[in-house]
Order: structure tokens, then C-alpha cells, then sequence
């Protein structure tokens, strides 16, 4: 199912410790491996591990490691938020001087990580989306105080193996980044659940109207992904005036129209964001 844009991970030295290795996990360790990081620079710590992990393992990958931790160059958290309090004092012990603590942990932010490492840890927060499962997922990174140019070169890199990568500098961003492109694909997909019930309701058969609403909510998502143009213009190139496009877009751009539930609902995902945080 691969669709991905492989470019090296660039120089990666030492070793890199993944804890967690769930769906987005198993997506940023894949992408590595397919960029050039070998098996036996990777130690992985993941209590139920599936036939995939097995057979990295035997190509010299570490699984759940025993002995004595040395630093790594970075570790990169992907458990659950709420396994973070088991998970991080396992995180402490691979953390050296100038390690880098990648986390994508949803809401653990920068404060309740450092509480948890060594003081002056460098440390990044990435929120990024499942689109990740494909190499086309986006995730917006912010650091603390004590990252440097080459980790915060390193993060990109991590990242990069999931999709594209942005960085902001105010960490309060994240829970409206968390808001749109964390929560994002789900809207996304609504929208083809809710256009395939729309057109049964016009008088498709299930099936057809089904596989029309997720052809073209692929087909336009891959356009735009495409296209050097803006939504807005590919908007308008399908829109006739007095046509059947515009009459829709009538009632969608309408009052308590799409635009309108649209920005309601990513301000709750954001005030959720908040209160999950703290
Ligand atoms: N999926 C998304 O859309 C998305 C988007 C943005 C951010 N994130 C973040 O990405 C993180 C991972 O999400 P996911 O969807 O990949 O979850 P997931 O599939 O449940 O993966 C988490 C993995 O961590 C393992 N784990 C649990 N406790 C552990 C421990 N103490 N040490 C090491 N590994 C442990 C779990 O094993 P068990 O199954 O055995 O418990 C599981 O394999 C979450 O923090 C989430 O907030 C996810």
C-alpha cells in the first residue's frame, strides 16, 4: 500500500530506541527502515510484539531489550497517553547527554515530559495524523529549550518517514493543530460516509453510491495533493455558474452551513484538546 516519496533519513548515528510499536509506531519504523536506518541501529520496547517486529528482531533488531540501557541518540515515544506514566521511566533510562526524546504522545506536553527525564533532556512534541499508515500523514513539531539545531534536524528526519513535517514555536498551538490535522482524516471520512448516505437518499444503490462518494473523496484529496493551485480555485473549476455544483455549494456555504459546523467543530476538538491536556 505504499504511496511514499522514500528520501534518505540522512546521517543517523548510534542507535534510536522506539517505545511503542502500535499503529503510528509501526508506521515511523517502517518509514525508517525503508530510508536507510539498519535493523541493528534500532532497539524497540513493545509488550505484544506481532509477527513483523519477530522477524526485524532476527535481522538485528532489539526487542525489548534486557541489561544494562546505554544512551541513545534519540528515543521516540508512541504509546498511548494514557500508558505514559508506565512507559516513561523505561524513556529515562536511555536518555544521555544529548539525546533526543521524540514524543507523539496526544496532550502529554513538553512540561509533563521534562517532569518526567533528566533535566536539560532535549525534547520534541510532534502531533501527527494517520495518514501516517501511508507516508502522506502531516505532523507539526514543537521543542523546549534545550534542543539544538542537529536534533531538531534529526526530528524532521524521524518525522519525515510518516509524511510532511511542519514546526511551530507556541506550544498552546498544538491543541488547535490537534484540532484540524490530528482529528482531520476523521472529517474527511465522514465526508464520504455522509455523500454515499446522500446519494442513496437521491436514489443510488448502496453499493454504487458508496463507491462513488470514496472515489471522489479520493480522487480529490489526491488532485489537490497534486495540483499547485488552492482548494478554493479547484472549488471554483468544478462550479458553473447557475449549475449543479453551485446549487449545492448554496446550501453548503449557507447559513449554519458547512463552513459554520465545520469551524463549531474543530473549536470543540480544540477546547478538548485543552481539557485532555490539563
Ligand atoms: N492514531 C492516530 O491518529 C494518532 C494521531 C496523532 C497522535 N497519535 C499518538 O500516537 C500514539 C500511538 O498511537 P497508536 O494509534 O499508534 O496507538 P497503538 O496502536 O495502541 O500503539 C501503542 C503501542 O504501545 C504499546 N505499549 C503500551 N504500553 C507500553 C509500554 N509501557 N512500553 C512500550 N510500549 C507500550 C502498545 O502495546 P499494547 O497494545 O500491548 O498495549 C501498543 O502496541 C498515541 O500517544 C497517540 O496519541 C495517534
Amino acid at each position: 500500500m505504499a504511496v511514499r516519496n522514500v528520501k534518505p533519513l540522512g546521517k543517523f548515528r548510534g542507535t534510536l530506541v522506539l517505545v511503542g510499536s502500535g499503529k503510528m509506531g509501526g508506521a515511523m519504523l517502517e518509514g525508517w527502515l525503508e530510508r536507510g536506518l539498519k535493523p541493528k541501529q534500532i532497539s524497540v520496547i513493545e509488550p505484544q510484539p506481532g509477527k513483523t517486529l519477530k522477524a526485524l528482531a532476527r535481522r538485528g533488531l532489539k526487542l525489548n531489550p534486557k541489561g544494562k540501557p546505554l544512551a541513545a541518540s534519540a528515543v521516540v515515544i508512541a504509546v498511548k497517553p494514557q500508558s505514559a506514566p508506565e512507559a516513561l521511566p523505561s524513556v529515562a533510562t536511555y536518555v544521555g547527554r544529548s539525546t533526543l526524546v521524540l514524543s507523539i504522545m496526544a496532550g502529554r506536553t513538553i512540561g509533563f515530559l521534562e517532569k518526567s527525564l533528566p533535566s536539560g533532556t532535549a525534547i520534541v512534541r510532534a502531533m501527527p495524523n494517520t495518514p501516517a499508515a501511508i507516508g502522506r500523514g502531516i505532523s507539526v513539531a514543537v521543542a523546549n529549550a534545550n534542543i539544538s539545531a542537529q536534533h531538531r534536524k534529526q526530528s524532521s528526519n524521524l518525522l519525515a518517514a510518516i509524511g510532511k513535517v511542519e514546526w511551530v514555536t507556541d506550544e498552546a498551538l498544538m491543541d488547535a493543530v490537534t484540532a484540524l490535522s490530528g482529528s482531520g482524516p476523521a472529517y474527511v471520512f465522514l465526508l464520504a460516509e455522509t455523500m454515499a448516505s446522500a446519494g442513496i437518499a437521491a436514489g443510488l444503490p448502496p453499493a454504487l453510491a458508496t463507491r462513488l462518494a470514496r472515489e471522489t473523496v479520493a480522487g480529490s484529496g489526491e488532485l489537490l495533493h497534486r495540483s499547485d493551485v488552492d482548494a478554493a480555485t479547484l472549488r471554483q473549476n468544478v462550479t458553473s455558474p447557475g449549475g449543479t455544483t453551485a446549487a449545492a455549494l448554496e446550501v453548503l456555504l449557507g447559513p449554519g452551513g458547512f463552513d459554520r459546523l465545520l469551524t463549531q467543530a474543530i473549536d470543540a476538538a480544540a477546547r478538548r484538546s485543552r481539557q485532555l491536556a490539563g
